[in-house]
């Protein structure tokens, strides 16, 4: 989710209003997400290098959160949006740790759609968390499935389309293993600006695509 900052200051606003229109596209996408029967949603929310952030800034970030936990959980069991907090949690204080966990407790039996939300979150710090679980078990056997089966997102499906708002062509440390084959899309978009249409125009782009999974588009033709 890029272009936060941008989308403020196009508008002489600080960057907080941008972070805060930003959570109301979180809610549009996945609104529409869940109505198109996406299954999975997964948004990159706060990395391990935001903390790097002007203190602020932060700060307001982890308040966005919290508020964003009291006022949505309704919704979400109205809606039976499962919701998860995903990465090194354990930097987080006492009192928002609680309020995710509470959240990912009441949600957890929904099952219309899951969103993933990515918080203190870096692709390579999964890594190394996932290898240091694998070494703790002690185990000597490791094939692609035992890194998958260790990461924060064990379980889930790896990402078919990864959506980058904002005209950035990098993917920033966002699940650097999940998106082997994902598509990727690249909007100008800036993420307060990406709602219902920008995702259907997404998705569509999507569904033009040929993944082949390294194979020809010969063989994929012939099924
Ligand atoms: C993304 O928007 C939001 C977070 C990382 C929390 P940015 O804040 O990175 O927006 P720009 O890049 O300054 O426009
Ligand atoms: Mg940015």
């Amino acid at each position: 989710m890029d272009g936060n900052g941008r989308w403020a200051k196009e508008r002489g606003l600080p960057r907080i209003a941008g972070h805060r229109e930003g959570s109301a596209s979180v809610r549009a996408v996945l609104k529409a997400c869940a109505e198109y029967g996406v299954k999975f949603l997964t948004v990159y929310a706060f990395s391990t290098e935001n903390w790097n952030r002007p203190q602020e800034e932060v700060d307001f970030l982890m308040e966005l959160f919290g508020q964003t936990i009291d006022n949505e959980v309704e919704e979400l069991m109205a809606n039976k949006v499962k919701l998860r907090f995903l990465g090194r949690l354990q930097k987080f204080s006492p009192e928002l740790k609680q309020k995710m966990s509470k959240a990912m407790e009441q949600t957890k039996d929904n099952d219309r759609i899951t969103l993933n939300v990515m918080v203190n979150y870096g692709g390579r710090a999964e890594l190394v968390d996932a290898v240091k679980e694998i070494v703790a078990e002690g185990r000597r056997e490791i094939d692609e499935n035992t890194i998958s089966q260790h990461l924060y997102t064990k379980g889930l499906p790896d990402p078919d389309l990864l959506i980058r708002t904002a005209s950035e062509l990098r993917v920033s440390n966002f699940l650097l293993w999940q998106i082997a084959y994902a598509e990727i899309y690249v909007t100008p978009v800036l993420w307060p600006d990406f709602r219902r249409d920008q995702l259907k125009a997404a998705i569509e782009a999507y569904q033009k695509r040929l993944r082949k999974f390294g194979k020809t588009a010969e063989q994929i033709d012939a099924g």
